[in-house]
């Protein structure tokens, strides 16, 4: 992989920090990459790359807040909304975490029914379910009800392998998340590569550089003091090296959002993950 660190951007970004490889634990775990062409040689999770404290939140159910979504949208679940008067069980099933198992780890992808064929991530899934099916309102990216749900359908396949198709018509959707991947942006010149792919295990400031991995989303963030959706952490990272973020929800978040789950295709799912 050729090297793009930028030397004013590398200035900038990595001032005062070490640039040291911090320790990982002794016994990290990592998946070995499938595909020919990965560019990592061993696919990690972003918890390996924080500290104990935050990784024993995520581990302990009680402790780790995301789960207080997951309890509202397993609530939300039988309730009716919209002018067809329908729940989500009315056509799923009374048990969301039985009826929604392997659909999370196989998300971005193609979802059809008759002439409704989009590529669709889990948000916009629900959201179709909502407007077309329910003819109710539309759920707002990053609000309570969308992440809750979204948490829900993705927690029904936790520990599951990652498990996207990036052949076939998502193949283009897949080479536009790349390009972006490699893209240089905003005004520190930096692309997603130059830190999550040449820099990982390095701190960046007072961060411990991951490999940018999605499979713990949606994530509780002590940060945020709350649960945040996988398009708000590309936007919080392009805004950080000074660029404009894509619109959540739309294509080239899409993309990217197929394209990172390829980079962790192996690596189970932990959402509600629990992360700094
Ligand atoms: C200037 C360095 C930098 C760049 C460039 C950057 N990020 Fe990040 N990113 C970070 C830091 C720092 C974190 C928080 C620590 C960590 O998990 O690496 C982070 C976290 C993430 C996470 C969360 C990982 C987890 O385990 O929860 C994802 C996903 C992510 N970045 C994706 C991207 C994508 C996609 C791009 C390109 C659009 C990008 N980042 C560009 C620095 C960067
Ligand atoms: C009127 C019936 C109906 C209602 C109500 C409904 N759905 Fe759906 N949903 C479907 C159909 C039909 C499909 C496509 C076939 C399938 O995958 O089960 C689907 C697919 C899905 C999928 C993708 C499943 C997969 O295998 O990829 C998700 C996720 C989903 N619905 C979530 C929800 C949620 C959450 C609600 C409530 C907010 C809801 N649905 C309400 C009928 C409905």
């Amino acid at each position: 992989m050729k090297r793009i660190l930028s030397v004013t951007a590398a200035a900038l970004v990595f001032a005062g920090a070490s640039m040291a490889v911090a320790e990982l634990a002794e016994d990290y775990v990592f998946v070995e990459p499938t595909a020919q062409d990965h560019p990592l040689d061993e696919i990690i999770s972003g918890y390996q790359f924080r500290i104990e404290s935050t990784r024993e939140t995520q581990d302990d159910d009680f402790e780790n807040p995301g789960m207080l979504l997951l309890d509202q949208a397993m609530d939300t679940w039988s309730e009716v909304d919209g002018a067809a008067g329908k729940s989500c069980a009315d056509c799923h099933g009374d048990d969301p975490l039985d009826a929604m198992k392997g659909v999370g780890s196989t998300y971005p992808k193609f979802t059809e029914e008759g002439d409704h064929r989009a590529f669709r991530n889990i948000e916009n899934q629900i959201n179709h379910c909502r407007t077309e099916r329910m003819q109710a309102d539309a759920w707002k990216y990053d609000k309570n009800d969308m992440l809750g749900m979204t948490v829900l359908v993705r927690n029904a396949d936790r520990g599951e392998p990652v498990d996207v198709a990036v052949d076939g018509d998502a193949a283009p959707y897949f080479e536009q998340g790349k390009e972006l991947y490699y893209t240089r942006m905003g005004q520190l010149d930096m692309s997603c590569a130059h830190c999550h792919e040449e820099n990982y295990g390095n701190y960046i400031r007072a961060d411990h550089l991951s490999q940018g991995q999605v499979n713990g989303f949606p994530t509780y963030r002590f940060k945020w003091q709350g649960v945040g959706s996988l398009h708000r952490r590309f936007s919080g990272c392009i805004k950080n090296i000074r660029g404009i973020p894509f619109k959540k929800g739309e294509d080239e978040f899409l993309a990217l959002e197929l394209y990172t789950s390829w980079r962790g295709q192996g690596l189970p799912v932990e959402t509600p993950a629990v992360r700094n």
